[in-house]
């Protein structure tokens, strides 16, 4: 799996163009597109980053890309980051590497968005295999997830007796639904939940999707939309 991440990731990294402000994402599949992004400043690219988590942020300035954050820069040119599952649609399940709720604000003030993944996240339906990472507020989160559950899943607090707290403090819920069939509304009842910070469903974000196979990269471009 690792060489048909770097090859998606090594794909995602032709798009970039001198002088981009670039969206940093999350995951072991981005962490190759920003090894590459760093040899890329080597060369003399002028760019900027904005990483969606610490973990990023780290390898980042490791490697001297000049970081940012979403305050100071006017604009995110191309955001690259990975999924957790990907469906026919362009709809995402994201999260399990716990920086969703950051990806997520990257991706909306994104020109365009660029998933890098390897073909075994690409689904035909969403949440058969992956639960839907939720990020909710540590406040009464046991009554947030009684609410949550009310939507049909099983959710399971992540880390159990020693919970993972993500980059903004607050706690996770991975929520096993049965398939996902209308993740627009699933998104937005999830968003009515006092509590719930934000969900792992990306829906109308991703602009392309670059997905490594064992037989080279294949590119997908979201119909709808000029990238
Ligand atoms: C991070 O919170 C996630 O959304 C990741 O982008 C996603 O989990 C993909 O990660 P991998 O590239 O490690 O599979």
């Amino acid at each position: 799996m690792s060489e048909m991440k770097k090859q998606a990731a090594r794909k995602a990294v032709e798009y970039i163009e001198d002088g981009m402000v670039l969206g940093l994402g999350t995951g072991s599949t981005t962490r190759y597109a920003v090894e590459e992004i760093g040899r890329l400043v080597q060369e003399g690219y002028r760019l900027i980053g904005v990483p969606t988590s610490l973990e990023t942020e780290r390898q980042a300035r490791s490697l001297g890309i000049p970081i940012s954050t979403l305050e100071e820069v006017k604009h995110l040119d191309l955001t690259i980051d990975g999924a957790d599952e990907v469906d026919p649609r362009f709809q995402l399940i994201k999260g399990l590497g716990g920086a969703l709720l950051r990806e997520k604000i990257v991706a909306y003030h994104s020109r365009q968005e660029i998933i890098i993944v390897d073909r075994s996240k690409i689904v035909d339906r969403l949440g058969v295999r992956t639960p839907l990472p939720v990020e909710v507020a540590t406040f009464s989160h046991g009554r947030t997830k009684e609410a949550i559950e009310e939507l049909g899943c099983t959710a399971v607090l992540r880390g159990g007796a020693d919970p993972f707290v993500t980059d903004n403090g607050n706690y996770i819920y991975d929520c096993k639904f049965d398939g996902i069939d209308d993740a627009k509304k699933l998104e937005a009842d999830l968003d009515s939940i006092p509590g719930v910070i934000e969900s792992g469903l990306f829906i109308d974000m991703a602009s392309r999707i670059v997905i490594g196979t064992e037989r080279g990269v294949k590119v997908r471009e979201r119909p709808d939309q000029d990238c």
